[in-house]
């Protein structure tokens, strides 16, 4: 059957379901192409006078055996989209047999197979591909499932309840929207555990791999165990059931899902071992495993009312998550880490084509809208929130909307309400965050007279689509004041911006200060300011706050490599010295240090030229980044055979905040060595390496170096069994190629047998490098565009989520000159012209195109 024409889902058009779901049993008869699901269901008429009249029951690509109401059959009438029959005006029962085929099922949404082990993924609306149901976040029931089959391991939501030979049953006794619901079956091991929490319940814990992956849960069993105990005394919240599991899975179109009591996961954001994982995956893996537990309260007891709120769980959950990575590790290394984050995936997608709000209006595919603005701006927004209020206000709200939305669908507009509530404070302001796309800018003029000092503001969004005019948005300036010898005259404060123009005077000061302006990252704006290298310099000496001191320097290297594009000039030396004396500084935290010595992405170099009205050459970007690379490595030749000595670990590995910081530095040290040595110390790691994450950045120089053929094969050998060993070892060739090479290595890459491109991990292991390959991608003849178009319309039958994501690489397309944007646009026209394109990837295309 065939998708129907696409249609907009608008907000405004919210209306509930007329029929409140008291219940769901639901029996699962396995088998890979003919599943049988039963399901029995009570309706009882919803008595909101608003709430929709037809009875409309979502489904898609099922198989109607049979249907009933109270046990009698009765006749339906069947669109691509679901069905609809009459029924009676009282409470009934529906009955309904379906079959499904999870083998066939490719896209991985709905019912699917993976390795042989049958799992589902229903977020944002996969249960309509299970059986008929309303499946929409606002209907919640509680659910019984049985699963018959042979497979030894079969399970589902909630608590265990009952097991026999080839069944086994599931009771979830919290209500819950479909999309929360889960199942998997198939040959796993169990990576058992316990937790107590802190009112004495005891709960079973388990992470469920598959044999011979045991040995990868330690480290996530850990991370589990610490999310619990961090959301209880950070923000009061206890787990609610006996048993939680997780269970990681090798095709995954996200990172991870948090089904009530039954998180799945991409088996590359749980498995992890010293071998075969860095302390980058590591991190991640805590982040994730945090982020999926805390959804628990943010997300599955309190849920979104539609799929426009979806930041309502979303932006909180990371924003939460967050606030855990930085309690175990470091602070401000966490905060400078989410702002490149941000600046590098989510202000791209604010500033260009596919620029939506926070909370956006209308969609065609809601799976286009888990996005960095709704994510990671979405968290930008609470973070804004939480400064508003202080911390204990945000505590006190917290608890508010625990308890009023305990059990509920919720809206922005209930998450505001509680704030309001608490502080007495008037959002209706401050709620343009969610409504207003783009991201504005935020000029700022200084002006010193009579020990008054002041900062005029000046704030601006451009138009985005839809949306060709902004009003001013609450933005909390964090602002602290420096003494020309360095003392901090004035501490982190808290401005609050209000009008497109504002000042704010500090007086009483004995000489003119120099500002250290958005602390912390303070507000997710582009700060526009005229500052003179010295002053930025001095920041860079001085500045108590870590953000702004780390960028300052990135303004400086910004600055330095754009004069060197523009006008031929020589990397700043003053910078050069400055940075010097943060990096050589033993007594500052490594992977502070570390994230120093990184220049700005050479795509945030093409946005920025872009911006000022330039139009970015890749080539000539990558030119000057490797330039600046080079005289870097000379200038501290001397030096860097000291410092690599101090980035080494001699405990036993542990990828904790310490040691991970330490090989991080170390790896930002290598690269610049390999390129005075040819890649001799390159080659001496990576003969060492007893862990992944010294043996992979030795590869990745070693090839940068033209020295990689003998290691990529050995590599290739040692490491072939390992899926998620070999998805770095497809990632890093076409990351680590030559500009002009780039294309012809993932090309190569895609005719390796190892090359499964149904797999997701793999597919973005090649095209998800070649995309981020910034003179690679643009390369100017369009081969880049060229070759990642052919692949997505190869994906798009099988997968449509995939290919819709991957295709916002077009995204900064018009930032370039004529040419590319010519062979961009051939590409993307040919992505569209594709007969039968998804839903999905058409939505995207044709946004990015307009
Ligand atoms: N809700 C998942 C998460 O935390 C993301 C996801 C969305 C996964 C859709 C699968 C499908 O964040
Ligand atoms: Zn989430």
């Amino acid at each position: 059957m065939k998708d129907a024409a696409p249609q907009t889902i608008y907000l405004k058009d919210y209306k509930p379901f007329g029929w409140i779901v008291k219940d769901v049993s639901l029996r699962f008869v396995l088998h890979p192409t003919e599943t049988r699901v039963f399901s029995t269901i009570t309706f009882s008429p919803n008595p909101d006078p608003a709430a929709e009249r037809r009875f409309f029951l979502h489904g898609e690509h099922l198989k109607l055996k049979s249907a009933k109401i109270d046990g009698n059959p009765v006749s339906v009438d069947i669109t691509p989209e679901g069905l609809t029959c009459d029924v009676p005006g009282c409470d009934f029962t529906w009955e309904a047999e379906v079959e499904i085929a999870p083998a066939e099922n490719t896209a991985l949404e709905g019912l699917y197979m993976s390795n042989g082990m049958y799992c589902t993924q229903c977020e944002a609306e996969g249960f309509r591909k299970i059986t008929y149901y309303p499946d929409r976040p606002d209907v919640m029931s509680t659910f019984t499932v049985r699963i018959e089959g042979d497979e030894p391991v079969k399970l589902s939501n909630g608590n265990p309840a009952g097991q026999g030979d080839g069944w086994a049953e599931w009771h979830d006794p919290w209500p819950k929207p479909a999309y929360l619901f889960a199942l998997v079956a198939g040959d796993l091991v169990n990576h058992p555990d316990r937790f107590t929490t802190k009112s004495g319940k005891d709960v079973e814990l388990n992470i469920w791999v598959r044999p011979g992956d045991e040995g990868k849960c330690a480290f996530g069993m850990d991370a589990l165990k610490a999310s619990m105990k961090w959301d209880e005394d950070v923000y009061g919240r206890e787990y609610d059931l006996d048993i939680f599991n997780i269970v990681a899975v090798d095709d995954f179109n996200m990172g991870a899902m948090e089904n009530k009591g039954l998180n799945i996961f991409n088996s590359s954001c749980v498995l992890a071992s010293p071998e075969t994982s860095t302390d980058a995956n590591f991190e991640r893996i805590e982040a994730i495993i945090a982020h999926e537990y805390f959804h628990n309260w943010t997300g599955n007891r309190i849920t979104c009312r539609d799929w426009f709120q979806l930041c309502l769980k979303e932006g909180l959950t990371v924003y939460r998550d967050s606030q855990f990575t930085s309690d175990l590790r470091s602070a401000p290394v966490k905060r400078i880490s989410d702002v490149i984050d941000l600046r590098g995936r989510q202000f791209p997608e604010d500033q260009g084509p596919l620029s939506h709000p926070v909370r956006p209006e209308s969609f065609q595919e809601i799976n286009n809208f888990y996005t960095a603005t709704v994510y990671e701006k979405g968290a930008e927004v609470i973070g804004m929130l939480n400064r508003l209020v202080g911390d204990d206000a945000y505590a006190k709200a917290l608890d508010l909307y625990f308890d009023r939305h305990d059990g509920d669908a919720a809206t922005i507009e209930d998450w505001l309400k509680v704030f309001e509530d608490t502080t007495g404070r008037d959002l209706t302001q401050f709620k343009r965050w969610y409504s207003q796309s783009g991201t504005p800018r935020l000029k700022v003029a200084e002006d010193w007279a009579d020990g008054t000092y002041t900062l005029t503001f000046t704030q601006d969004t451009p138009p985005t689509p839809g949306q060709p005019d902004k009003a001013p948005q609450v933005i909390p300036i964090a602002v602290g004041l420096l003494n020309p010898n360095g003392d901090e005259v004035l501490p982190t404060t808290v401005l609050e911006m209000t009008e497109a123009t504002q000042s704010f005077t500090f007086d009483g000061l004995a000489s003119r200060p120099v500002a250290s302006i958005l602390r912390e990252f303070s507000a997710p704006v582009v700060l526009e300011r005229d500052q003179s290298p010295q002053e930025r310099a001095f920041l860079l000496a001085h500045d108590t706050d870590p953000f702004c001191r780390w960028d300052a320097s990135r303004e400086l290297a910004r600055a330095s490599i754009l004069a060197m594009i523009r006008d031929g000039a020589a990397p700043d030396t003053a910078w050069l010295d400055g940075l010097e004396r943060v990096v050589f500084d033993d007594t500052l935290d490594p992977s502070f240090r570390e994230l120093m010595l990184a220049v700005p992405t050479q795509s945030e170099l093409a946005q920025n030229l872009f911006e000022m009205g330039e139009t970015p050459d890749p080539d000539a970007i990558h030119r000057a980044v490797e330039t600046l690379r080079q005289a870097m490595a000379e200038r501290w030749a001397d030096r860097l055979p000291r410092l690599a000595k101090d980035t080494w670990v001699t405990a036993s590995y542990a990828p904790n905040a310490d040691q991970s910081g330490k090989r991080a530095l170390g790896a930002a040290v290598l690269s610049l060595t390999t390129r005075l040595d040819g890649g001799a110390a390159a080659q001496a790691q990576y003969d060492a390496a007893d862990n992944m994450t010294l043996q992979l950045s030795a590869l990745g120089n070693l090839i940068r170096a033209g020295k990689g053929d003998l290691a990529v094969k050995s590599f290739y050998n040692q490491w072939k069994e390992d899926r998620l060993v070999m998805d770095k070892w497809f990632g890093l060739q076409v990351g680590a190629a030559e500009p002009d090479q780039a294309v012809e290595v993932a090309r190569a890459l895609t005719r390796h047998p190892d090359f499964d491109w149904k797999n997701p991990n793999r597919f973005r292991a090649v095209f998800g490098a070649l995309a981020m390959h910034h003179a690679g991608f643009h390369r100017a003849d369009g081969a880049g565009y060229a070759l990642l178009a052919d692949w997505l319309i190869t994906l798009d039958d099988k997968n449509p989520q995939t290919t819709a994501r991957m295709c916002s690489a077009f995204q900064t397309w018009k930032r370039y000159d004529a040419g590319r944007q010519a062979h961009a646009r051939a590409a993307l026209k040919r992505i569209m012209a594709k007969p039968g394109l998804s839903r999905d990837t058409s939505e995207m295309v044709s946004r990015i195109l307009e």
